[in-house]
């Protein structure tokens, strides 16, 4: 419960390997929500984000978009720092491994470690992943494969360094024994547990510069720059400028990281370990949650489902997408997101439950007060005896214990309960019936101040999920929140008490918080135009990396000459990164002198074919029917060899 310690929560640094997408968005969202609710409570909080940049993985995906890792890195981490402002996600520092300060943090520990003579150097022979960048051993392989990438490890023998891990395995157990939340929810400290009940293997923290340079040299042997983890982890205590730092000394020990199970094991044992090694005391909680599937599916690439958070945002508005995510995944477990669950539970919470309580009590103040909060005698009020102070200090309650503990969809449901309720003492008071008549004028002001009270309540509690509405609904019930106003108007400790509305107050012209979505049935058969039989059918659908497999470039041709004897045909040289000589049928169509200088699209890796006694060497793009060949182009000018995606 609240204890008034400072608040430090943490995401994982993101790899800069792929583009932001919903899970790294949910991640980021619930600790913007933890962090919010925090400083309603007043605590100081310190939200850390960031990226993670060194490692093969991401000098692979620099390779591949032919660019230098620095540059590479430079362009995703800046994709990760803009998008989350616009998730209204308020973080107070973003780290990036490739910072000079976080890289000497790094360096310090690794030497203390190594003084301390918990790394010595060995040779090592073991089965590793490249996808993971880490060593597996047998026994968590699934049919020989690594189970995060199904390939197969490749045996690789170096001499390393390591990191005395079986050490401290016995202290682990019992920190973890001793602080049974230490790992929340409560199956991943058991997954943890269990992990430990076999004997700790030490961790090979070191990668040999000849096989990666993209990383922190290790200070005791400018051969080896240090592997990943060990990098990646110190994250959390460089960007609170440890040593020395202020921010160190105060945010430090109350650290919450919040991670999915994905990286549990760098989380709930290389690090724990790393930082009593380092003579560092521990972090307060490690909070666990599971996997968003998509459509029932894992998000991938190929099956082309990863959502777009920006997309999502944009269609259906922030903080309906914000909601949505904190409460549909019960923290802890896998959740599924489909957009048709996104509108049900848009029209159904959002547009039905509180908006409609929200329409109906302002507009009953409205009609019925001209706007201006009522009086609510206390006399009345004992005879109108709705439950609903009750309910909503339950509500209060409730919320606070769930956010304490990241039980984010719990807190949530127990303030839609509350809304529920309202909903239903509306029906039950019928104030349109009080209405009526003058005799109960007294008992619908008390009703209506109860219902306006209400909604001021619901308003502060649903600020850490939604800022923007919640802002909204409180300058609805006449506070006056400033422009930029940096944080909720109401604290915890004024939702728990019953009474801030004051009476007198004149609300302004009320609004609708959230529109309903129409669900578009799909198109009838009868509508669609006949298809065209000009047009071939569409080819069966093919893999997102069947496509990828085509090689697409920009080709500009140089040079262009008739085949003797080949009515259709040109011999083409173009240059696309390198001199290419291609065949294509488009002699009926184009005059050669014409082609020169063009930029046209070449299919560059299809194997080398002999037309008429000419090599071609790849294939150019061009749209063909019966009458007709136009070859496909570019809009302005590319340079030669740029690749089409
Ligand atoms: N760089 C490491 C973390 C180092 S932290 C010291 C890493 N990066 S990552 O880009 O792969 O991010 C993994 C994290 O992204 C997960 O732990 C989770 O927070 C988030 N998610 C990525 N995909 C996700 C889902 N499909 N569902 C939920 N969260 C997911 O690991």
């Amino acid at each position: 419960m609240a204890d008034g310690r400072p608040f430090y929560i943490t995401t994982p640094i993101y790899y800069v390997n792929a583009r932001p997408h919903l899970g790294h968005a949910y991640t980021t969202i619930v600790a913007d929500v933890a962090s919010r609710f925090h400083a309603m409570k007043g605590i100081p909080t310190f939200f850390l984000t960031g990226t993670d940049e060194h490692g093969d993985k991401i000098v692979r995906a620099a390779q591949k978009e032919n660019l230098s890792p620095r540059a590479y890195v430079d362009a995703i981490s800046r994709q990760f720092r803009d998008l989350w402002p616009e998730l209204n996600i308020g973080y107070d520092r973003f780290i990036r491994t490739t910072d000079p300060a976080h890289m000497a943090v790094v360096e310090k520990i690794l030497q203390r470690i190594y003084d301390a003579g918990d790394i010595y150097y060995g040779e090592y022979e073991g089965l590793y992943c490249f996808g993971c960048e880490r060593f597996y051993t047998e026994r968590e392989l699934v049919d020989g494969k690594c189970p995060d990438h199904q390939t197969e490890p490749e045996t690789i023998r170096e001499s390393n360094y390591f990191f005395k891990m079986s050490r401290y395995q016995d202290w682990l157990i019992s920190h973890i024994q001793e602080n049974p939340d230490f790992i929340r929810p409560e199956r991943y400290k058991n997954e943890v547990l269990a992990f430990l009940r076999e004997p700790l293997e030490d961790l090979c923290i070191s990668r040999p510069k000849s096989r990666l340079e993209w990383g922190i040299t290790l200070p005791f042997d400018d051969k080896y720059v240090t592997y990943v983890w060990f990098d990646a982890l110190l994250n959390y205590v460089s960007a609170l400028d440890y040593p020395d730092g202020e921010r160190y000394r105060t945010f430090w020990p109350q650290a919450q990281h919040i991670v999915a199970k994905d990286i549990l094991k760098p989380h709930g044992i290389y690090w724990p370990i790393m930082l009593k090694a380092a003579g560092i005391p521990v972090y307060r909680h490690l909070n666990v949650h599971g996997y968003w599937n998509v459509d029932e599916s894992k998000m991938s690439k190929s099956l082309g489902n990863v959502a777009d958070p920006l997309d999502l945002k944009n269609v259906y508005g922030l903080d309906a997408f914000r909601y949505f995510l904190v409460r549909e995944m019960a923290f802890g477990l896998d959740a599924n997101f489909s957009e048709a669950a996104l509108v049900g539970r848009i029209n159904a919470d959002l547009a039905n439950d509180l908006g409609n309580l929200f329409s109906r009590v302002t507009a009953m103040a409205h009609k019925y007060f001209k706007g201006v909060v009522p009086e609510c005698d206390p006399e009345i009020d004992r005879e109108v005896n709705l439950g609903l102070v009750t309910d909503a200090e339950k509500a209060v309650r409730v919320f606070e214990e769930e956010m304490e503990r990241f039980g984010f969809h719990k807190a949530y449901n127990a303030v839609w309960e509350l809304i529920g309720r309202m909903n239903k003492y509306i029906d039950m008071s019928a104030p349109w019936e009080l209405a009526k008549k003058k005799s109960s004028r007294r008992q619908l002001e008390a009703v209506i101040y109860k219902f306006l009270e209400g909604l001021r309540i619901v308003s502060g509690l649903i600020y850490p999920a939604m800022p923007e509405t919640a802002v909204s609904m409180q300058r609805h019930l006449g506070f006056d929140v400033p422009e930029n106003a940096d944080g909720p108007y109401f604290d915890l400790a004024s939702l728990a008490s019953w009474g801030g509305m004051a009476p007198g107050t004149q609300l302004p012209k009320s609004t609708t918080l959230f529109p309903r979505i129409e669900v578009k049935e799909k198109e009838t058969p009868e509508e669609a135009p006949p298809p065209d039989p000009d047009i071939p059918e569409i080819k069966p659908e093919i893999s997102f990396d069947a496509f990828g497999a085509v090689d697409l470039r920009v080709a500009t041709i140089i040079k262009a000459e008739a085949i003797p004897r080949a009515k259709k045909l040109l011999k083409l040289e173009v240059d696309l990164g390198r001199r290419r000589t291609i065949v294509a049928g488009i002699a009926q169509h184009y005059d050669p002198e014409d082609l020169v200088g063009k930029q046209v699209i070449v299919a560059a890796n299809l194997k080398p074919a002999k037309i008429m006694g000419t090599l071609s060497n790849g294939m150019l793009l061009a749209a063909v029917d019966k009458k007709k060949t136009a070859i496909a182009t570019v809009e302005g000018e590319m340079k030669p060899g740029t690749p089409l995606r």
